[in-house]
């Protein structure tokens, strides 16, 4: 990607990030110099730390990969959760737009409620059911509301992806030990594969896109479906059973459907996102196994 070649990025959570890793990886592909930052190098989230840290790096873009991501947690720590989806981001607006940065910000499908029938598109209302998703729609208004129409706001869903674990490698663990599993089948999102999000964000970013965006891989799967997905890729003789969300209890309500809809991403770049399916072989085959190899 030849528009960002030579520019500066930082990239916040972009050391041990699920995204974050991910981003730094395409970010340094396209020849962009990149600083991955994580807790340790900058301690203290506050803003004089922040501007402190970004006045140094002087960066022409800056990712926002850091956040409170327990969904179930964050119903008992809701301060924290808030502290870090909405006030941090908010400080990083701010000194964002003191350093003439432009900042790209991550969101969630948690922002619906899932009462809609049809993929979600950025221009629908936001309802969130969980501290969670309430924590990152803040954060979204206040990026947008301080740092300005250039602001980028990518709402993304269920990611998996090389580096840290997630949803689909905790499946394939379990599934090596036990003969079947039981995976909620009542909730339908759209899986996304952190290497194609991160692309497709920085074909965002060359073009100039503010304000918000979707962005997720092609197509829909319930939690069930990608579990039986992953395991019939692996080749594990681990048996996937369809269970209700009634049946998994979890702390915090999560939307029966959140299919994101990535047409406005298409319209601007011309490009789709590949079905997620395709991109869950490509962690599987190439990921997985190198991340076995290395042991
Ligand atoms: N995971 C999903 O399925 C999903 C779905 C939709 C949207 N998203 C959004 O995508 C973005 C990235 O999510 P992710 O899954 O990649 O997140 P993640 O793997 O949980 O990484 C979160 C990052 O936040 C940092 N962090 C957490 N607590 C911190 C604290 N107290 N102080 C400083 N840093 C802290 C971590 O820092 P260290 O690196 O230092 O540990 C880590 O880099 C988030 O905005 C999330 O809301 C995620």
């Amino acid at each position: 990607m030849s528009g960002l070649r030579g520019a500066r990025a930082a990239v916040f959570g972009g050391r041990k990030g699920l995204l974050g890793q991910a981003l730094s990886t395409a970010l340094i592909k396209a020849g962009c110099g990149t600083t991955a930052l994580s807790r340790e190098e900058l301690g203290a989230l506050d803003h004089e730390t922040l501007a402190r840290a970004l006045k140094d790096l002087a960066p022409d873009i800056v990712f926002n990969a850091v956040a409170y991501t327990q969904v179930d947690r964050a119903e008992d720590e809701p301060d924290l959760a808030f502290e870090l989806n909405q006030a941090f981001p908010a400080r990083l607006a701010e000194v964002c737009k003191g350093i003439r940065a432009r900042l790209v910000h991550y969101s969630t499908d948690f922002v619906f409620d899932g009462g809609k029938a049809a993929p979600y598109t950025p221009d629908d209302e936001p309802a969130p059911l969980n501290v969670y998703g309430q924590s990152k729609l803040a954060g979204e208004r206040a990026v947008l509301e301080l740092g300005g129409p250039e602001v980028l706001v990518v709402r993304s869903s269920w990611l998996f992806g090389p580096g840290k674990t997630n949803f689909v490698h905790k499946i394939l663990e379990l599934a090596r030990k036990r003969k079947s599993l039981g995976v909620v089948h009542d909730q339908t999102g759209s899986p996304t594969y952190t290497p194609d999000l991160a692309e497709n964000t920085l074909e965002l970013v060359v073009r100039g896109a503010g304000g918000i965006f979707h962005l997720a891989n092609a197509g829909m799967a319930t939690w069930c479906e990608l579990a039986a997905e992953a395991v019939a890729i692996a080749g594990l003789e681990c048996r996937v059973e369809a269970i209700t969300g009634a049946q998994y209890p979890a702390r915090a309500e999560r939307p029966a459907y959140s299919v994101l809809d990535t047409s406005a991403f298409t319209a601007l770049t011309g490009k789709r996102p590949r079905p997620w399916a395709q991109a869950l072989r490509e962690y599987v085959f190439k990921d997985l196994r190198a991340e076995l190899a290395a042991g």
